[in-house]
């Protein structure tokens, strides 16, 4: 296993919210090569069918195993709601979605058992978080609700406009009713919504940061397989400072190098253009 040590984590996305993941892995795993792919020609997935979802997902994961990767991560909470099981099912490699993680968490940090999940129209639809709550055999209190616009205001720069303040007290209105001490941020793009967010739910509530789990996630899993980058090299793995990562999208890359600034704090100007339907 440790010569794979040196390729690299895979990440997709249906388009530029994975970058969320990516942040929060250069921050705990900053020696990892990263490989993400953003299939910007089909997004959004939220408002798709499972079996369209599906067969995205598998051509995502068909063209990041041609890269060379230990292990792919799922950072789109639509394509790890729909996809999942299957990927799993058809693929030997490790694959890492982002409801468990996030589930986990909340699991952990909850003290009413009252947990409430946002996500979009499909996440929410597909029944993940409640099949992946039951699994567990916690009893809790769930609440659910999509928020189908805040994808939208994230890109047009707008998290912590008035108008997202006031679409959050519109779409978290369920959630202040049910007293959750504890909101998941089921989406690749709600973790730069959390101002907002904690303002309208208060202090009090506890917001799970899928992004930030499913790094911290993937750095266990690493270890545990004895993947983590500068094992197969043995010492002197370096502080990791200059990781390759290649970023690839489905559609032409100027739309997602300019948005890349608002999710990952810095302009990325190399990403290649594919077509994974030819993979
Ligand atoms: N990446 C999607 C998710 O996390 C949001 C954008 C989309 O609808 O494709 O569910």
């Amino acid at each position: 296993m440790s010569g794979r040590a040196g390729a690299a984590v895979g990440v997709f996305d249906s388009g530029i919210g994975g970058l969320t993941v990516v942040r929060e892995l250069i921050k705990v795993l900053p020696e990892e090569p990263i490989v993400y792919l953003g299939d910007t020609a089909r997004v959004p997935y939220g408002n798709k069918s499972r079996e369209t979802v599906v067969k995205f997902s598998t051509e995502n994961v068909l063209f990041l195993l041609q890269h060379d990767v230990k292990l792919v991560i799922v950072a789109c909470h639509t394509a790890s709601s729909f996809a999942l099981p299957f990927l799993e099912r058809h693929f030997k490699h490790p694959i890492l979605g982002v409801i468990e993680p996030g589930v986990e968490m909340a699991l952990e940090v909850t003290r009413s058992g009252r947990i409430g999940v946002i996500g979009t129209q499909a996440t929410v639809g597909s029944g993940a978080y409640p099949h992946s709550f039951a699994h567990r055999n916690r009893s809790v209190r769930l609440t659910q609700a999509a928020c189908p616009l805040f994808v939208p205001l994230v890109e047009e720069g707008l998290p912590n406009d008035p108008v997202a303040r006031e679409m959050a007290r519109r779409y978290l209105r369920p959630f202040t009713a049910a007293r959750v001490d504890t909101l998941i941020l089921g989406c690749t793009h709600y973790p730069l919504l959390k101002r907002t967010i904690s303002e309208v739910m208060g202090p009090k509530v506890r917001l799970i940061d899928s992004a930030r789990q499913v790094a911290l996630k993937a750095k266990v899993i690493l270890g545990e397989m004895d993947l983590a980058a500068g094992r197969g090299r043995g010492r002197g793995g370096g502080n990791g400072s200059s990781a390759p990562r290649r970023f690839y999208v489905t559609d032409e890359p100027r739309h997602f190098e300019a948005l890349s600034v608002r999710f990952l704090g810095r302009r990325l100007g190399d990403v290649s253009r594919v077509d994974v339907a030819k993979v």
